[in-house]
């Protein structure tokens, strides 16, 4: 039996040699991280990489370069890097506000990834750690011990009562003198806030995060959205602190898509092998997402195991096809299915209509993913379908996924919440 979680992976990426692709990006990130000044915002689709990159950003941040070596940009790295100690943290809906956000900051108790971690005091114990297995990765600090007295952090970094922006700040200047300079000679503090998009109240966090930035703290922030007004509202005002920052996350090409199996194939270390046939199939049908080549990636293993065979040919991915067709492999990709369709055989075909609708690249966005209902209403009608939109409304809803959303400037123009549930939906038999 072979693991499938061996070559392949749901989650996100944190090890550099897993990391597949994206020198155009790395190269982006190595420049943003070198800039004394300014932030980094990390935007696209859902499920695209964004999180695996920031983890990137955060091992380079440590002064670790191999996967920019490994991507042959060595000679972008400069000779002197900036390095920094890092805080990593994934927002939730929860936090209302600019001040919420940064209670949670003070407040995180994450061992390796949380603000408070790196926060002097007496009696915590505080050691180096690396983030990868390389012999160059860069080390970090974690907690291994809060001390007798809990987390208590007054001695150095005071906690000022009810000002926790006040508060925040005196956290931050004692880490950056005490652990960033004293202790582990670096530049500065870097602190990443993944799925910044869900914090429903986003105003004013931008002001708020231009405030607090300096040569010795930069914010990276990562997330869903088309664009950086998406991810920052009042993004005008980080706009100069954007100029080398701001970084689209865009589907891969179906090359680095087959790169990811040549990788699992490594990973496997001749345990399993993919006919390369299937891995341009493959690639052909994630569209340039990861995390649906993962997926697929997966069930060819399990597939492979149990037609007990090491080679992944076209016969077992066939099977695999098949399965999918059915609705047999992936379960919550099939419960959306079902929760959006909801017994309404006409809907399903509207939603099939609506997910195998070729892309059209605009001039203005070459982000793909866009639909379009003028095009479904005629093939609709051949298909003898009627009521478009009475089906449609359960398909924006959200109690019922959303599947799609609107885009706002101009009607009928729709896109797909999730470009991988696109992707199931087009493989999935009607
Ligand atoms: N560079 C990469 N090489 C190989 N696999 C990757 C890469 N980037 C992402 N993946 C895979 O794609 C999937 C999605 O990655 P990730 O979680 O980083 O995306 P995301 O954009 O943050 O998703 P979400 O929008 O859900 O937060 C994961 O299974 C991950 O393993
Ligand atoms: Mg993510």
């Amino acid at each position: 039996m072979i693991d499938p979680e061996v070559g392949f992976t749901s989650d996100v990426i944190r090890d550099p040699t897993r990391f597949v692709g994206r020198t155009d990006l790395i190269r982006d990130c190595i420049k943003a991280l070198n800039a004394p000044l300014g932030m980094i915002a990390l935007y696209g689709k859902r499920g695209v990489g964004k999180s695996s990159l920031l983890r990137q950003i955060q091992q380079m941040a440590l002064g670790d370069y191999t996967l920019a070596k490994k991507a042959g940009l060595e000679r972008e790295i400069p000779a002197r890097p900036r390095k920094y100690l890092t805080v990593y943290y994934a927002c939730d809906s929860m936090i209302r506000s600019g001040e919420s956000l940064v209670a949670r900051l003070c407040n995180d108790q994450d061992d390796e990834d949380g603000l408070l971690r790196l926060v002097p005091n007496d009696g915590k114990e505080i050691v180096e750690f690396t983030r990868s297995k390389e012999a160059s990765g860069g080390a970090d600090l974690k907690v291994v011990n809060w001390g007798v007295k809990g987390i208590e952090s007054s001695k150095y970094a005071r906690v000022v009562e009810s000002d926790v922006v006040q508060t925040f700040r005196n956290f931050t200047n004692s880490i950056i003198v005490h652990q960033v300079k004293n202790r582990m000679h670096r530049d500065s503090l870097l602190i990443l806030l993944d799925e910044f998009d869900v914090i429903p109240g986003k105003d004013g966090l931008g002001s708020l995060i231009k405030s607090l930035s300096s040569q010795e703290l930069k914010f990276g922030v990562c997330g869903i959205g088309h664009d950086l007004a998406n991810l920052v509202e009042d993004h005008a005002s980080v706009e100069r602190l954007l100029e080398h920052g701001a970084i689209h996350v865009k589907p891969m090409s179906d090359y680095e898509t087959m790169e990811i199996l040549n990788t699992a194939e490594k990973l496997f270390a001749g345990a399993l092998v993919f006919s390369e046939r299937v891995k341009y199939e493959i690639a052909k049908v994630s569209e340039g997402y990861p995390y649906f080549t993962q997926l697929l990636g997966r069930e060819c293993v399990a597939k492979a195991n149990q037609k007990d065979t090491k080679n992944v040919s076209m016969d077992v991915f066939s099977e695999v096809l098949d399965d999918i067709r059915s609705g047999r492999s992936f379960p919550t990709l099939e419960r959306a299915y079902q929760r959006a369709i909801g017994n309404s055989p006409d809907r399903q075909i509207l939603l099939h209509l609506l997910a195998e609708q070729p892309e059209e690249r605009t001039l203005f966005d070459d982000d793909v993913g866009r639909v379009f209902l003028k095009k479904v209403r005629k093939d609709a009608e051949d298909l003898d379908i009627q009521y478009i939109d009475q089906l449609l409304p359960r398909l924006l809803d959200s109690a019922f996924g959303p599947v799609l959303t609107r885009i706002p400037e101009r009607p009928g123009i729709y896109e797909f919440v999730n470009p991988v549930f696109r992707l199931y939906v087009r493989l999935r038999q009607l």
